[in-house]
């Protein structure tokens, strides 16, 4: 067998499986992980399992969104020859590896996560945390480390997951004496997350804020229309301010070229550019950019067997290394082995 040395960087970043993706995730992720693969080893996981951390009672809400997102994915250009799209709970080595992790991290410190805080307030578990939900970090950590990634993608609501991870992972090589195990590093991506369209808070489609990949035209058009300008911009000829207008916001995001947009601020600053001028020019850059992905959606999701052959090789590969992983820890730990 030949030993080629692999000196690209493992990337891994993953989706819960709670719904399709929209135009945040693009933004924030999609459009990175589709430049990130020509440079990077890039792994994605459709994270099943740990949609399931709060989502117990809708298995087949988890179960049919595997399939929605591995369509987002391809659909925005995502290539499977460049990037392994792995399913979850197809690969029992993460689970194996997360009730091992578990034993280096306190109950305390868990509850501690700034993420974890956060989620439990917005969910309203109270003190009926699901365990699994409290635990999740420590199966993240064994997600990041079992594909050996030292870059993982990530929102900023995520960098107290990685920290954790890193964590995790010095204890457990001080505990191995031998670094079995990386140390990963978050990327953030450059544009912050995108508002949603009411203009409150992160697009998410829980806050029935959001336009999905799939947006026809008239939903992008209506979407755009929805939006918060400046209050205080009543008539066209008024100056207007574009801080804090998400309309400008979308068009940092999504126009090609940033000298339209320096043009468009300045005369919305100066006055002399209605609202209804710049949505409409908004929309436009909105459906140029959708339209493509909306059309290879519709394709691919005429084709679900390519699609389960994607993620049926892809989990094949994952299985591969995943498990490679698990038995240098289980060795580097001192466990027992059969032989
Ligand atoms: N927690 C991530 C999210 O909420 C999803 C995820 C699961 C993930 N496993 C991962 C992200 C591993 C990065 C690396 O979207």
């Amino acid at each position: 067998m030949s030993t080629t040395i692999n000196r690209q960087p493992v990337i891994l970043t993953g989706d819960r499986t709670t719904g399709p993706l929209h135009l945040g995730h693009y933004v924030g992720s999609l459009r990175n992980r589709v430049g990130l693969q020509a440079t990077h080893k890039q792994y994605l996981l459709l994270a099943d399992a740990q949609a399931s951390t709060d989502n117990a009672d809708n298995p087949g809400k988890i179960r049919h969104n595997v399939m929605e997102v591995a369509l987002d994915y391809l659909a925005v250009g995502i290539d499977p020859n460049l990037t392994t799209i792995c399913v979850q709970s197809a690969l029992p080595a993460l689970a194996e590896l997360s009730l091992l992790y578990l034993n280096f991290v306190s109950v305390a410190r868990l509850e501690r996560n700034p993420t974890i805080k956060d989620e439990i307030q917005m969910r309203g578990f109270g003190r009926d945390i699901p365990a699994g939900f409290l635990c999740y970090p420590a199966a993240q950590a064994a997600d990041i480390t079992a594909f050996r990634a030292t870059v993982v993608p990530v929102g900023e609501d995520q960098l107290p997951i990685i920290e954790q991870t890193n964590e995790l992972v010095r204890r457990l090589n001080r505990q191995a004496g031998q670094d079995v195990l990386l140390e990963a590093e978050a990327l953030l991506s450059s544009v912050g997350r995108l508002p949603g369209v009411d203009g409150k808070g992160k697009m998410s489609k829980s806050q029935g804020n959001a336009i999905p990949l799939s947006a026809s035209n008239s939903d992008i058009e209506a979407a755009v229309q929805r939006m918060y300008t400046d209050p205080s911009h009543l008539r066209a000829s008024d100056p207007g301010k574009v801080e804090g207008n998400i309309v400008f916001t979308y068009l940092d995001a999504f126009a090609a070229n940033p000298d339209e947009v320096a043009e468009l601020k300045a005369h919305y600053r100066r006055g002399g550019l209605g609202d209804a001028v710049l949505k409409r020019r908004l929309t436009a850059i909105l459906q140029e950019a959708v339209g493509p992905i909306r059309e290879r959606r519709a394709e691919l999701a005429r084709d679900l067997d390519f699609v389960m052959d994607v993620l049926r090789v892809g989990s094949a590969r994952g299985r591969v290394i995943t498990e490679q992983t698990k038995e240098a820890v289980l060795q580097g730990l001192g466990l027992f082995r059969l032989r």
